[in-house]
């Protein structure tokens, strides 16, 4: 894999663990990372597509290893790390994007629905990072963590997300109080808060609404929506030494969608 990038944004040969890995952004950042030289534990419920994601990166001559959890077994997701752990080493990029979203109105959102995208979201990914960062702290390995927020998280993009905005509000908490606890180990905590961007999460929402795809563009002056491949740049930044005095901040790659 390519080694000609700028130093300072240079991401070669850095052990990176990601959730969401299967699908959508995840995918993309997973495959965008191999495609710098990092080495990829790629982290999804969805054996299948992790499978498929890691066997695209190998193909690409690049470094990937699936691993088969849900971030909301912890004993599963430890039990990955081990693995990533005997692979390659310990994480130094450890990226959050597993998430879901089920809607309903407040007064009608069912309490299953309500707590699963909690426990999914934010219960989740910190499970993924503390059980990292333990790692990290015990083999004195500095690194950035990154959560996959929303601009749902600072702006009231629609109705019916109460639990998907409380979820990521949570991550932007998490995000500024871990990089606090964690800043004296060199290890820094950022977030990034993505606008709407063609997923299947998205594709599904789009399929659910009568004005399709322009009731998700209208709010992006940018005037479209974002592709999954313009993730990338931010998380090369944010994982590398272009980023070093960055930490506890929520970074939207929105198209202007808060700037409005
Ligand atoms: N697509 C968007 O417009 C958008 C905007 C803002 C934020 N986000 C956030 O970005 C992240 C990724 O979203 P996406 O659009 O790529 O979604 P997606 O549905 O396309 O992909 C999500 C991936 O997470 C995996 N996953 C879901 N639950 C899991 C679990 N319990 N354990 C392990 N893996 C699990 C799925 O299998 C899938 O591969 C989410 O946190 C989402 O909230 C997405």
């Amino acid at each position: 894999m390519s080694d000609s990038f700028d130093p300072m944004f240079s991401v070669q040969g850095k052990i990176v663990l990601i959730s969401g890995a299967g699908n959508g952004l995840g995918r993309a950042i997973a495959i965008g990372l191999a495609a710098r030289g990092a080495k990829v534990g790629a982290l999804d419920f969805a054996s299948d597509q992790v499978q498929e994601v890691c066997d695209e990166i190998i193909s690409q001559g690049g470094i990937a290893t699936p691993l088969v959890a849900d971030v909301r077994d912890t004993a599963a997701l430890a039990s990955c790390l081990e693995k990533l752990i005997e692979k390659f080493g310990v994480p130094e990029i450890v990226i959050a994007a597993a998430g879901i979203n089920r809607r309903g109105t407040a007064v009608e959102m069912l309490d299953k629905d309500w707590q699963d995208v909690i426990d999914v979201n934010l219960t989740g990914s910190w499970n993924l990072v503390r059980l990292a960062a333990a790692e990290m702290i015990k083999a004195k390995v500095q690194g950035s963590m990154i959560f996959i927020s929303s601009v749902a998280s600072l702006v009231g993009i629609t109705t019916g997300i109460a639990n998907y905005s409380a979820s990521k509000g949570g991550i932007n908490s998490l995000t500024r109080t871990l990089a606090m606890e964690w800043a004296t180990l060199g290890i820094r905590v950022n977030a990034i808060a993505p606008t709407h961007f063609r997923t299947p999460m998205l594709e599904k929402a789009i399929s659910l609404n009568p004005e399709g795809a322009e009731y998700f563009t209208r709010n992006i002056p940018l005037g479209r929506l974002g592709q999954p491949e313009e993730l990338v740049g931010t998380i090369v930044y944010l994982s590398s030494a272009a980023s070093s005095m960055v930490t506890g901040i929520v970074l939207a790659v929105d198209g202007g969608h808060t700037a409005r």
